[in-house]
């Protein structure tokens, strides 16, 4: 594998270097190697099990790699940190999930959901300060702070709970957002607002993001550069235009072949001609392949199987 065919780690947060991640004999992450940069968001694509969610756990440490190596901020996490530099990893590294209502809890308020994490990043504050905090960071996230501050999880929409929960990891003020599939569980409809949520607080908090979805059309709304991953391989990435406007591995063609034209990018295929393309990519490329190829300035693709 050649190095410089990755991003140039210079200035990264994150960064993986060949990942690997077995569960007994399901190979999920084949060796995944990205960066992520202040400000800038990646997207990690592709169908369901080919291994993002597993990828976001390891960044966030709520797993470990089997191969490759972790590294924040250029230094590698294997090597033994103390139990406070785990701690400030984990403040620095926050996540977004799926489901935005099981990740709050039905008994407390909003406010309650905020003040948590801003008393545990900053102590000793006081009530007044405290009131401000929470109210700014409803704010940010496009939610009125006298209206939505007492109220209830189930007292909110899907939307407004995934803006509590975008505020929530807001909160300790990390440089590092994980946001898998975040929009996945909601009305198509708000799906677009809180990903405009997601890029316009990635560039006023200077966030690197990670951006996970199986919906390749959403990935220009939110991330500068693009990952496609089949079967726990990266198969095309690079720079999100490039790799969008011109996709060049077979996989990538067939994710966007299934957005339906019309401009309605927020719904994706899953149906049976679907399934059985990809079955068809599947027997065609070689995922195994250690050979990338350079096809554009910023763009990418593991070289396919001779047979095609
Ligand atoms: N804890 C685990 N034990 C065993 N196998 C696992 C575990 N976690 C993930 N896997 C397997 O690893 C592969 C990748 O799973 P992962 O959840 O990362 O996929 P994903 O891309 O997030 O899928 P989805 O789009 O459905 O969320 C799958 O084959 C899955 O069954
Ligand atoms: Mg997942």
């Amino acid at each position: 594998m050649k190095p410089e065919s990755y991003p140039s780690p210079a200035g990264a947060v994150i960064r993986l270097e060949e990942i690997k991640r077995h569960f007994g004999p399901v190979q999920a992450l084949k060796g995944i190697s990205f960066s992520l940069f202040p400000g800038r968001a990646l997207a990690l694509v592709g169908e369901s099990g080919c291994g993002k969610t597993t990828c976001a756990r390891i960044i966030a440490r709520l797993d470990r790699p089997t191969g490759g190596k972790l590294f924040f901020r250029g230094q590698d996490l294997a090597a033994q940190g103390t139990a406070k530099d785990e701690r400030l990893y984990r403040k620095d590294v926050q996540m977004v999930f799926q489901d935005p209502f099981s990740s709050l809890n039905p008994a407390f308020t909003v406010g309650h959901h905020l003040s948590r994490p801003l008393q545990l990043h900053r102590q000793n504050m006081s009530r007044s300060v405290l009131d401000e905090d929470i109210a700014g960071l409803l704010t940010s996230v496009g939610l009125d702070p006298a209206i939505s501050k007492q109220k209830f999880p189930h007292e909110l929409s899907g939307g407004q709970r995934q803006r509590v929960n975008i505020a929530r990891a807001l909160a300790v003020e990390p440089s590092v957002l994980v946001a898998d599939e975040p929009t996945s569980m909601l009305d198509v409809s708000i799906r677009k607002d809180i990903l405009d949520l997601l890029a316009r607080v990635k560039r006023e908090n200077e966030l690197a993001m990670l951006y996970i979805t199986h919906d390749i059309a959403t990935a220009a709304h939110v991330a500068e550069e693009i990952v496609v991953m089949f079967a726990g391989q990266m198969v095309e990435w690079g720079n999100t235009e490039m790799v969008l406007s011109n996709p060049r591995h077979p996989y990538t063609q067939l994710l966007l072949s299934a957005v339906p034209d019309g401009g309605r990018p927020f719904v994706t295929g899953g149906s049976a001609r679907f399934l059985e393309q990809a079955e068809r990519v599947r027997s065609l490329s070689r995922p195994e392949s250690v050979v990338i190829e350079r096809v554009g300035p910023d763009h990418f693709i593991r070289a396919l199987g001779a047979q095609t």
